[in-house]
């Protein structure tokens, strides 16, 4: 029984000591910060729309953004209706919308409110995995009905035709051996990946926030090395196990033997060292009793 606990504790240490210095093994993937984004589109249609003053239709106006959201660039265009789906507009920034966009439920004039979100798009859409290799955009669409609104519900708009492009040209090469990749995030808070089209463009059927990112080396790196550890983990635990089950039955063995050793001691009164030599506890009482009547049947 000492064995058996001296095995257990033994066991609990060892477990505590390896969980101990484990690291903290990278939490499921956060598809975006939904409900900080979702906050962050109020705010800067609120802040682009304040760029508006007399604005003309089919004209970006650059916004400023609050101070304690510096780093991201807003804009807002106002358009009719009926010149989006006919006209398109040819570029808007890093968009290109084409002609056959529609949006709805019915408004007579709209806003599509352009957002980049420079250094603080990692902190608004975290993508575990990946590396961004541009700044994520964002394009969405509101009515323009009442300028001064806040708060308003973003309207729907999809491509008919052709899809609207992004185009992301002036972002930087990636690394050498990654493939960069277009990543979607819906407003309603999914992610979609998609293969970039004629070089360093993204396109879309719908609005939403785009960005271009590779699998991030060190992702997979960190994650094998967790593997390698939780196995090496399972693998103590079950060697643990066996050295404990080990443990119980030699200390069983023991017992037994030392249960018949004494049984021995009280009934046969044998030398001890000749048991001992020959081992096994029934080999006493067979061959040696039969052993000297068979040598007295050729005693002439
Ligand atoms: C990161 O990638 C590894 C495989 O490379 C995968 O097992 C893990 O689930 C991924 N993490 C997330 C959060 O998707
Ligand atoms: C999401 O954003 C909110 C508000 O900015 C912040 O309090 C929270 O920690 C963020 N959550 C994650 C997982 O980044
Ligand atoms: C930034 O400031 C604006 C206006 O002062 C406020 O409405 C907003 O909640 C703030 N955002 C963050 C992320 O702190
Ligand atoms: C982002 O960049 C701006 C300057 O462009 C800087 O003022 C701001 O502190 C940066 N924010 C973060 C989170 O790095
Ligand atoms: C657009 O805004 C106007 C004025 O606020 C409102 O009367 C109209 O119902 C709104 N349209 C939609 C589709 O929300
Ligand atoms: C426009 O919205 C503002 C803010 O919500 C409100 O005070 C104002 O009455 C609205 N104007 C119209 C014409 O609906
Ligand atoms: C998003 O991705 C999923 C699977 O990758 C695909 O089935 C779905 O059609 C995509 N959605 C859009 C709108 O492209
Ligand atoms: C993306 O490109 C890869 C090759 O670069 C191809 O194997 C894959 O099928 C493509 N995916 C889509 C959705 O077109």
């Amino acid at each position: 029984m000492g064995l058996l606990l001296q095995s257990l504790s033994m066991l609990f240490f060892l477990l505590l000591l390896l969980f101990g210095m484990m690291p903290s093994i990278p939490s499921a993937q956060n598809l975006g910060n939904s409900s900080a984004a979702h906050a962050l589109d109020a705010i800067l249609q609120d802040y682009a729309y304040r760029a508006f003053v007399r604005p003309r239709t089919g004209v970006p106006y650059d916004g400023t953004v609050p101070s304690n959201l510096t780093g991201i660039k807003i804009s807002a265009m106002r358009l009719v209706r009926g010149s989006l789906k006919a006209r398109g507009v040819s570029r808007y920034k890093e968009f290109e919308i084409p002609t056959g966009v529609i949006e709805t439920p019915y408004v007579k004039r709209l806003v599509l409110v352009y957002q980049n979100l420079g250094n603080l798009s990692e902190i608004y859409y975290p993508l575990s995995n990946f590396t961004y290799l541009a700044p994520v955009l964002g394009l969405l669409a509101y009515n323009a009905s009442n300028l001064s609104a806040t708060n308003l519900p973003e309207l729907s708009i999809v491509a008919s035709q052709d899809p609207i492009t992004v185009d992301f040209s002036s972002i930087g090469q990636a690394p050498s051996g990654s493939t960069p990749k277009c990543v979607w995030f819906s407003l309603q808070g999914s992610v979609n990946f998609s293969n970039m089209t004629s070089g360093s463009r993204c396109s879309t059927t719908q609005q939403g926030h785009f960005s271009v990112v590779v699998e991030s080396v060190g992702g997979k790196g960190k994650s094998r090395k967790v593997w390698i550890i939780l196995g090496s983990v399972v693998g103590g635990i079950v060697l643990l196990i066996l050295l404990a089950i080990l443990g119980v039955w030699m200390e069983k063995q023991w017992h037994k033997s030392y249960i018949s050793r004494m049984q021995e001691v009280a009934g046969a009164g044998e030398p001890l060292e000749m048991r001992t030599v020959r081992g096994i506890r029934y080999s006493t009482a067979g061959p040696m009793r039969t052993a000297p009547a068979l040598e007295t049947e050729y005693v002439p």
